[in-house]
């Protein structure tokens, strides 16, 4: 439930997730986080924790820690996140969904409060995964969704 969450902004969360990182891996990530709402709902914010969480934890165990980078915008009227690194990549990005829990629940996750997920991959360039939410989800408490 990350009750943790409860008092924070919406880049405060993504900063902590960013930290836990950091300092659980012994790495580096850059960031650019730019202006992006403060209060949004809790299910937003621990939405944002776990995408960062876990895409930082693939470029960690999949790409070597090399390149880790979180962003969040707006743009226009969407928020955007975006995690990506500058590792090997994917070769097969399908059969990548079908070979772990992470990527598969993320999506779950992002879809379940209204949001759109992306996997990009570019072989030899590196791998980013994205969400999409119109600003007004995310406000909106929407499906529970807060594990
Ligand atoms: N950043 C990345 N760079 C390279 N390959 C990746 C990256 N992220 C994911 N992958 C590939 O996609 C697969 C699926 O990722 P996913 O996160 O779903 O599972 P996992 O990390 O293997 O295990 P877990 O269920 O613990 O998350 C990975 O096994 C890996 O082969
Ligand atoms: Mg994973």
């Amino acid at each position: 439930m990350l009750p943790e969450l409860e008092s924070l902004s919406l880049a405060e969360a993504i900063f902590l997730a960013i930290g836990a990182h950091e300092e659980r891996s012994d790495t580096t990530v850059s960031f650019d986080i730019g202006e992006i709402p403060a209060v949004v709902s809790h299910p937003m914010k621990v939405c944002a924790y776990r995408f960062v969480q876990e895409g930082l934890s693939n470029a960690l165990r999949h790409a070597g820690g090399r390149g880790q980078k979180v962003e969040a915008r707006m743009a226009g009227t969407d928020f955007i996140i975006r995690v990506s690194d500058k590792g090997d990549g994917i070769t097969d990005t399908a059969e990548a969904w079908s070979r772990g829990l992470g990527l598969p629940g993320l999506r779950g996750r992002v879809e379940a409060i209204g949001g759109t997920f992306s996997l990009q991959s570019t072989t030899g360039e590196g791998t980013a995964i994205t969400a999409t939410f119109r600003r007004d989800q995310l406000q909106a408490v929407g499906a529970s969704n807060g594990s």
